[in-house]
């Protein structure tokens, strides 16, 4: 009766070197050629194929397919062997029975080599450093704004959300912008028709606030503006304001200087000394800018250096910096969209965003707001 144990074997199989598996394969072979040449290479075939499997699933599959229960080959040999003569189902029952055993041990060795090498789910190596997860953060223009708007909501102040693209009339007509008035040379503008700019400023927003609700009015104005500017290290052709308004009867200076004191001490710090100096501005009169005592050289205008002193490079020597424009609102304004300027009267700020963080950070290029760069970002 012929043996077609070896027909188990798949050439398409990859080859190990049995050893690895077998460390006695030698003497296996040996023995198991002395009783019939065929089992000899059978096994050493069959513990080749066990040592070559690269998976757990390909031993499993090589596996079932040597010893499995139903179709493995060694299985079925020992199946047929009632049908063979006394002498010779004595000398293929034991060499059947030994190349059963030792392939179960290769087949188990080379599992827990298999295992012992595969990363293993709870194995925690707790001596190795730990992977810090990425955690992104709210951008440092995003940080001051919703300081700012901290800051305004605990003084009564609402959020007014306003259009970045805007008419040219609410930009500048009903701001009291006379036609062809050199007020509009500072605010060197984008047209996207005759009619319609993209917004130079927020101050649009108070219109539209005005336009739509009744006095009294508390209202912030935070958003994007954009300019036609000639881009350099403090201007870009987009950046950020955040105007204020505050409209009721009998609101005063007083109450400006107040306001903006409160703000200029919240965010540059309890002890700043400010001061405000008269400037045009066509929506509001008397309009007024607010600086602040420089936050760098305290105001000296000049800052100590290894030899001496230099020149401070934040107020450009002067001692000042400038932190907003603001005034009482025009009569013209408030006639404009409706208000009566004898009954109600009101005060407006505008500041930027940009400016705040540059000077409170040290910041000395406007660009790196827009760049993107993480190196820049993460140290806010
Ligand atoms: N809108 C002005 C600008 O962008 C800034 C400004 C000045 C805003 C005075 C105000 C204000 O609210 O009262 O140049």
């Amino acid at each position: 009766m012929p043996l077609d144990l070896l027909l188990a074997i798949d050439p398409a199989w990859s080859r190990g070197d049995g050893v690895t598996v077998d460390p006695e394969l030698g003497a296996h072979v040996a023995e198991l050629s002395s009783l019939e040449a065929a089992l000899g290479v059978f096994y050493v075939s069959a513990t080749e194929a066990l040592a070559a499997a690269s998976d757990l699933a390909t031993l499993r599959e090589r596996q079932l397919a040597l010893l499995g229960r139903e179709r493995g080959a060694v299985t079925h040999a020992l199946a047929e062997m009632p049908s063979l003569s006394v002498e010779d189902r004595k000398r293929r029952g034991r060499g059947l029975n030994l190349i059963k055993r030792w392939l179960a041990e290769a087949e188990e060795r080379r599992r827990r080599a298999l295992e012992a090498a595969a990363p293993s789910a709870d194995l925690i190596d707790v001596t190795l450093p730990g992977q810090k997860p990425w955690v992104g953060k709210a951008h440092v223009l995003a940080q001051v704004r919703d300081e700012l708007l901290d800051l305004f909501h605990g003084l009564g102040y609402s959020v007014y959300t306003s259009r970045e693209v805007e008419l040219d009339r609410y930009n500048f007509g009903k701001l009291n912008f006379a036609p062809d008035h050199p007020a509009r040379d500072a605010h060197d503008t984008y047209f996207v028709s005759d009619d319609v700019v993209l917004r130079t400023h927020t101050s649009p927003g108070w219109v539209r606030a005005m336009e739509e609700r009744k006095p009294p009015l508390r209202l912030v104005f935070p958003g994007r503006v954009y300019r036609a500017e000639q881009i350099d290290a403090s201007h870009m052709d987009q950046f950020h304001q955040m105007d204020g308004l505050f409209v009721d009867r009998n609101v005063s200076m007083a109450d400006l200087k107040a306001t903006l004191n409160t703000f200029a001490r919240s965010i540059y710090g309890p002890k700043t000394r400010t001061r405000l100096i008269p400037i045009y501005f066509p929506f509001v009169e008397p309009g007024c800018q607010m600086d602040a005592a420089c936050v760098v050289c305290d105001g000296s205008g000049a800052m100590k250096t290894a030899d001496g002193t230099r020149r401070c490079s934040v107020c450009g020597g002067g001692g000042w910096i400038e932190l907003l424009g603001a005034g009482m609102v025009h009569p013209n304004v408030l006639r404009a969209v409706g208000y009566d300027p004898e009954e109600v009267t009101g005060f407006a700020f505008g500041m930027g965003v940009e400016r705040i963080a540059m000077v409170r950070y040290g910041i000395p290029e406007i660009r790196r707001f827009l760049e993107n760069d993480t190196r820049f970002l993460g140290q806010f």
